[in-house]
């Protein structure tokens, strides 16, 4: 998001900024990670896959970030245009398998929007009930398959978040950082009120799921380090791409590991894995250990991270879509600015999407979605770099993958491990979605794609800043 701020004072300025350095994409990645994933669906992925062993999940999830990350560091370094997996994918195997991807990440980013926005209703709930005593029925805070009927908190944070978007409310870096800041904050603060008091009966059993529940929970944990792909995004207004974006997504992947891990041993430690699944249950866990106050100030700061991770998110879905849009993958007039240069009719349409899907599914559901999607994308990606190893050789890399081919070898094994460990049912959703994007690519992307993709105007990357 310091690309919101990082823009020309003067506002529909038609100069593109190349102002984003090291800090702010680590920043800006942070801020896109951090999120549901650790203030909700641990939880549940606790609870109900791994046990205490989220621990190894998350460690295994992040080892396996690391390799895409790795990877992604070495095409936006090569490739400094927006469009990120997309894009790369365009360049090493073509525009067909690029459109799969590209849409694939569309559902990633929109799904995953939907999931903070579920998690935000769970936690802002919570907090309504904890700092004012108020409860709000279940049929207006879940869907139809949680006894609900339609969570209409997760449907008013998406049209709050909309709005923001298509007002084009300004950001400041200040503001950017300082959310990120708290967010951070918090999960310290856990972990140094949560430490002392860790049972280490807790563990025992450890992995009560076996492997395979180790592997079901990293799955999932998965879903809480997506976002440092927004980073590669940014490519466009970062001022040495090809040294500090290998920072910005790999610094960020390695800070939201630690945070993790250090807070899911500390969760699992203090409570009993079974009582961790519920709405809120880095608050609840830290409550029951006595001091009111503390669940208190994490349901606050959480439904303010959250927030943000909407934020970001929303921003990585626009960027996405102006680069298929500009590439003519996707109907041009769909990314048209408005004056000021907000991408209203995306914004829109994206987010009545996501509303939709935030009203009516369960978190859980909607989480592994995303992350059939993303992971996808990230096997493509690494599959990308050791085609362009092979095809273009000589082609100048600021960075480069280290242990080649070992890298993207282990990235693609880690990302189909993940993915078999999915439901079936995500398989289906999967397969129709994937279905619908072959259908939009013979019938209109393929007539309609410019042969060689031509960089954005500046003045959409402009509007796709908000
Ligand atoms: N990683 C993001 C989150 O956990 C999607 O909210």
């Amino acid at each position: 998001m310091s690309h919101v701020a990082t823009r020309s004072p003067s506002p529909g300025s038609p100069t593109l900024h190349r102002r984003l350095g090291r800090l702010d994409l680590v920043a800006m990645g942070v801020g896109a990670i951090v999120g549901a994933g650790i203030f909700v669906t641990t939880g549940v992925a606790a609870a109900t896959k791994a046990g205490p062993a989220i621990v190894l999940s998350f460690v295994l999830a992040g080892i396996i970030c690391v390799l895409v990350a790795l990877c992604y560091s070495e095409l936006a370094s090569m490739t400094p245009r927006s469009g990120s997996a997309y894009t790369y994918t365009r360049e090493s195997m073509g525009e067909g398998p690029a459109f799969l991807v590209g849409w694939n990440l569309l559902l990633e980013l929109v799904v995953a929007g939907s999931a903070v926005a579920i998690g935000w209703s769970g936690l802002f709930t919570a907090a309504l009930k904890s700092l004012f005593g108020v409860t709000l029925p279940t049929a207006i805070t879940a869907g139809p398959s949680a006894g609900g009927v339609i969570n209409v908190p997760a449907v008013a944070i998406t049209a709050v978040i909309v709005g923001i978007l298509v007002l084009d409310v300004r950001m400041t870096a200040a503001v950017v950082k300082t959310l990120v800041v708290v967010t951070i904050g918090v999960l310290v603060l856990v972990v140094v009120i949560g430490a002392p008091h860790i049972s280490t009966t807790h563990w025992t059993p450890f992995a009560p799921f076996g492997v395979h529940g180790i592997a079901a929970g990293a799955a999932l944990a998965f879903f809480a380090y997506l976002g440092f792909d927004i980073v590669a995004t940014s490519a466009e207004e970062t001022k040495r791409p090809g040294r500090d974006l290998p920072w910005g997504i790999i610094g960020s992947v390695v800070v939201a590991t630690v945070l993790y891990v250090a807070v899911a041993a500390v969760l699992t430690g203090v409570a009993p894995y079974r009582s961790l699944n519920n709405e809120a249950p880095v608050a609840t866990a830290l409550e029951a250990l006595g001091a009111g106050w503390i669940g208190d100030v994490i349901l606050v700061a959480s439904v303010i991270a959250l927030t943000k991770g909407l934020l970001m998110l929303f921003y990585g879905q626009t960027r996405l879509v102006f680069a298929l849009c500009r590439d003519g993958m996707l109907p041009r007039g769909l990314s048209a600015t408005s004056s000021r240069g907000a991408p209203r009719r995306l914004v829109l349409v994206l987010g009545v999407v996501g509303a939709v899907i935030a009203g009516l599914l369960p978190i859980d559901t909607v989480a592994e979605l995303v992350n059939v999607g993303a992971l996808f994308a990230f096997a493509a990606v690494a599959l990308g770099v050791l085609i362009l190893r092979y095809r273009a050789p000589d082609r100048p890399r600021s960075f480069r993958v280290p242990l080649m081919p070992l890298v993207p070898v282990l990235a693609i094994a880690g990302c189909v491990w993940l993915l078999t460990t999915l439901d079936e049912l995500t398989w289906v959703r999967f397969a129709v979605w994937s279905a619908a994007g072959l259908a939009v690519y013979l019938i209109y992307s393929r007539r309609h794609a410019v042969t060689s993709p031509v960089p954005a105007p500046e003045s959409q990357l402009i509007g796709a800043r908000g």
